[in-house]
């Protein structure tokens, strides 16, 4: 192949990678509320989840950053029920998961994260 080629064929196949990339990125920003659902299947579904570790105060310092962080995400999108309410809810499940974080073991710290990820009052209030 000479030179040119392959430089057009380098620079076609960054491109690519790149609308793959944005495309993905799109589709986590979408505020359609089906994103929220995928955040739930990944962070709160299940035994073994997440969710489920951290009510039991099973989860890292590290871990337990992780999932605050992906909580601030998801308070940026819209649930279906009750959107104005939602940064409040989500809000306090981010501080809770923050607060946990710089104290895994603390009994009452856990307790709190319990209650804000109830999975039934939220899910009556936005869902
Ligand atoms: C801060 C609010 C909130 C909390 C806490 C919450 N959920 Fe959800 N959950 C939602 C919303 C909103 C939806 C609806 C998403 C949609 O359909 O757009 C949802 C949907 C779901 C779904 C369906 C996912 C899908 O594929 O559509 C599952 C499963 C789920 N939640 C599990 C749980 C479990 C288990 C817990 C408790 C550990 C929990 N959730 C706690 C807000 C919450």
């Amino acid at each position: 192949m000479n030179m040119p080629n392959r430089v057009a064929l380098v620079s076609a196949l960054s491109l690519l990678i790149l609308i793959c990339a944005s495309a993905r990125a799109a589709s986590y920003g979408s505020a359609d509320g089906k994103d929220i659902g995928s955040f739930m299947e990944r962070l709160h579904k299940g035994k073994d989840s997440y969710a489920d570790k951290a009510k039991k105060g099973q989860l890292t310092s590290t871990q337990l950053q992780a999932l605050a962080k992906n909580y601030r995400l998801m308070m940026t999108m819209n649930p279906p029920k009750n959107k104005t309410a939602w940064r409040k809810s989500v809000g306090d499940l981010v501080n809770a998961t923050a607060r946990l974080a710089r104290s895994p073991s603390d009994k009452g710290l856990v307790a709190a994260y319990a209650k804000a990820a109830d999975c039934n009052a939220c899910h009556q209030r936005h869902r």
